[in-house]
């Protein structure tokens, strides 16, 4: 139950079902939390030094990412909403997909608070704190990003056609989860999928997987598999490209006709 002592950065945006919320207590972590937290973050961030975009790297730096302890909510959001608006509220687990698109449209990204047993460090049918915070909130202390994950939020939340659905849903899967980006002569992670999974980063960086240039009709039209390694994925060399991609997504369903 979402619970009044969260301060206004972590309040759901009004007129959401408010039993999706919650509060976070971060004296509530055991040692064992942290520890987890810490392997996860020592074992990832070795890698994306080197392999993850500048735009997650300096998120990480943004919102005080800290190896030695499971980050407490409200001091991410200190540090973030100065910077873009954007603010991590503390959820229970799943939401309701329109619910969590309206709070993307505000710029409030529902975080899951758990952290993840340590006989699953690698993967989890759940989301938890380490794939929410450490995956996603970094990005959105990206002003680009940040404008188009709001962008995002409210294209999809008017969604209704189950293949308009389906086609936002592959927009997001393809960009915000597995999302890779050409930078500075190379080809780095972005999605929070890949950012807090090391096989599916290897992966997507791998001989195996068909890395294609991003275009909109290119997403809309590609399938995809939640619980498997990746075939295909997608590339963008700058993240204006998603920007545009969602206003053009949104001039489409106002026209009734989201994929061609
Ligand atoms: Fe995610």
């Amino acid at each position: 139950m979402y619970s009044p002592i969260t301060d206004a950065l972590t309040a759901p945006p009004a007129g959401l079902d408010p039993s999706f919320f919650t509060g976070q207590d971060p004296a509530a972590y055991t040692p064992e939390d942290h520890e987890v937290w810490g392997i996860l973050y020592e074992r990832r961030m070795a890698e994306l030094l080197d392999t993850g975009s500048e735009a997650f790297l300096s998120g990480a730096e943004v919102i005080g990412l800290d190896q030695t302890r499971v980050p407490d909510l409200e001091d991410v959001n200190r540090r973030l909403g100065p910077r873009t608006g954007w603010a991590a509220i503390p959820v229970t687990g799943f939401i309701e997909a329109r619910q969590f698109f309206s709070c993307l449209a505000e710029r409030r990204f529902p975080t899951t608070i758990t952290v993840r047993p340590r006989s699953q460090l690698e993967y989890l049918e759940e989301p938890d704190i380490f794939h929410d915070v450490f995956g996603h909130v970094p990005l959105h202390a990206n002003p680009v990003f940040a404008d188009f994950l709001q962008t995002f939020g409210g294209v999809a939340a008017q969604a209704e056609d189950p293949g308009d659905v389906r086609a936002m849903a592959r927009l997001f899967w393809f960009t915000v989860e597995f999302g890779l980006v050409e930078e500075r002569g190379r080809t780095r992670i972005y999605g929070s999928g890949l950012i807090s999974s090391v096989g599916d980063a290897a992966n997507a960086l791998g001989p195996n997987c068909d890395r294609r240039p991003f275009s909109l009709d290119a997403v809309l039209a590609q399938p995809f598999e939640i619980d498997r390694l990746q075939d295909v994925l997608f590339v963008v060399d700058d993240f204006r490209h998603l920007f545009e991609a969602c206003e053009e997504a949104e001039r489409r369903l106002r026209q009734g006709r989201l994929t061609t």
